[in-house]
């Protein structure tokens, strides 16, 4: 579904992160992880053809990635709704079926179908008639997903879904992502900030930091000599005891945070679980 070859990327000269050899096949849960900065919107706008790499090979469907390519699936980050206007969630969902073609207000019984199936799937249906603007953060992370899924894409590009997200919604998301990866035979790459609520789902691991990108099984990326190596700094992955994964001194350096917060003292660890998820439970 996906090959990357020694992708590099940048902007303005500028390089984000060089060296991303990868691929992702049919049914995979992978998880894009790393902090603030390092590069897992861009990601997703190489594979959706909206920023061209610098240097490498990417295929995604076995050709060149390229704009409006409905097979993918896309939750962006930041969406661009205006949520003052008074749009119906059932008709955010609707449209995503018909490409986003306003001005066809008499859509087909087809399209009416798969917006109230893909609603259903998310758990989203009782949403339906609600407007967008009063909506919690959990559930228009539901409507999202339903819109993403409407056109049933073979890809899924989920850019922090989680964020907003109490533990035990984002628990049921992943969940919910997982069942649909695993019964659709999709793939779906989730940008996340606490890797721990998909632990129990992931196929593999894209992990970025510093201009450097791991790839591959968790147990393979997530240990101390590889992200020791892709932070450049010494890092420890330590389990807890409910088996949350904990990363040592691998905070973003860029931001000044390595090493802790103000009430810590040189040389104490500093064990927090990567990154910042302890803001987020
Ligand atoms: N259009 C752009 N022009 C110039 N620089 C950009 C542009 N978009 C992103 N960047 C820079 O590229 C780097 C990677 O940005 P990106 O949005 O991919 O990071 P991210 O890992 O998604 O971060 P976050 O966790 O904050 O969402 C950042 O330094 C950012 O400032
Ligand atoms: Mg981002």
């Amino acid at each position: 579904m996906i090959v990357a070859d020694r992708l590099e990327v940048g902007y303005q000269g500028r390089s984000v992160w060089r060296n991303a050899t990868f691929t992702v096949e049919p049914g995979e849960f992978v998880a894009v992880i790393g902090p603030n900065g390092a590069g897992k919107t861009t990601l997703f706008r190489l594979l959706l053809g909206l920023h061209p790499a610098w240097s490498g090979g990417l295929r995604v469907f076995d050709a060149v990635p390229k704009r409006g390519n409905a097979r993918i699936g896309y939750v962006p980050q930041r969406h661009t709704i205006d949520f003052e206007t008074h749009v119906r969630c059932f008709d955010l969902v609707r449209l995503g079926y018909s490409g986003h073609k306003w001005g066809f207000p008499l859509s087909g019984r087809r399209e009416k179908e798969a917006a109230r199936r893909a609603l259903e799937t998310t758990g989203a249906s009782a949403l339906s008639d609600r407007p967008l603007g009063g909506l919690s953060g959990g559930e228009l992370q539901r409507v999202f997903l339903a819109e993403a899924l409407v056109g049933n894409p073979d890809l899924l590009l989920l850019d922090e879904p989680l964020s907003n997200l109490d533990l035990r919604r984002a628990k049921a998301l992943v969940h919910l992502v997982a069942d649909v990866v695993r019964s659709r035979k999709v793939a779906a790459l989730l940008v996340a900030h606490d890797i721990n609520p998909l632990i129990p789902y992931l196929d593999k691991v894209i992990y970025m930091a510093n201009g450097n990108v791991a790839c591959g099984l968790p147990s393979e990326v997530l240990t101390s000599a590889s992200l020791s190596r892709l932070y450049g700094v010494h890092v420890e992955v330590l389990r807890d005891s409910r088996g949350n994964i904990v990363i040592v001194g691998g905070e973003d350096h860029t931001e000044g945070e390595l090493g802790g917060g103000e009430d810590h003292h040189e040389g104490e660890a500093v064990a927090r679980p990567f990154p910042r998820g302890d803001a987020r439970t």
